[in-house]
């Protein structure tokens, strides 16, 4: 059976197929002159249907999106669906955290959740899941695991940050684990 991860993102392929064993996985990469679409709903259910379709309409093959992102409550959860585009279009993890650790700079609440949403569209039906994690915004990063927000993003229960966990650890807890132990749930009646 072919899955087809609808991203460019090799960090998401490898923590989404560790749950699809015995699985031919592909991504957005391995589709020959493939555009992906823009992300242009304000919301992470949106944006995952957006790319489960397009990679759906591509390839005719099974096709997985994750639409997800940090939503910071004291910054009125965002940057939620502008995430990857925090401190600009096709920006760096790096300029990202600074961005994020600039405008929560003196700020006492730094409660903050992961948030993933996956949409699955195949020749049958559409399938809709989403996890959520929730921890708090360190002051500076600590680990080098992961990617994105990982290094800021503190599990108090385990006392270290998502860039601190393995992969197996992070996809345990993680937003986007959680959503893929509901989707392979709702996939035994697919
Ligand atoms: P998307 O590819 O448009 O869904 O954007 C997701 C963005 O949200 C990433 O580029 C990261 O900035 C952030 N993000 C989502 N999941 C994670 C995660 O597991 N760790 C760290 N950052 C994440």
């Amino acid at each position: 059976m072919n899955l087809l991860i609808c991203t460019n993102n090799s960090h998401k392929v490898q923590e989404i197929s560790g749950f699809f064993k015995g699985y031919e996985i592909k991504s957005f990469k391995d589709l020959a002159g493939f555009k992906a679409p823009e992300e242009t709903s304000l919301f992470f259910q949106g944006n995952a249907l957006l790319k489960a379709t397009a990679g759906y309409k591509a390839s005719g093959e099974l096709s997985l999106a994750d639409d997800s992102g940090l939503e910071v409550y004291a910054l009125g959860l965002k940057p939620g669906v502008f995430s990857s585009r925090y401190a600009g279009e096709n920006a760096t993890d790096m300029a990202n955290n600074e961005k994020l650790l600039k405008r929560l700079k003196g700020e006492k609440d730094r409660r903050a959740r992961f948030v993933s949403v996956l949409a699955l569209v195949g020749s049958k039906k559409v399938l809709v899941v989403t996890g959520i994690v929730e921890g708090v915004i360190l002051e500076e990063p600590r680990g080098d695991n992961g990617f994105g927000y990982d290094p800021l993003f503190y599990i108090p229960e385990l006392d270290k940050t998502m860039a601190e966990l393995t992969l197996e650890e992070k996809n345990r807890i993680s937003h986007r684990g959680r959503a893929l132990v509901k989707l392979a749930e709702k996939l035994k009646s697919y």
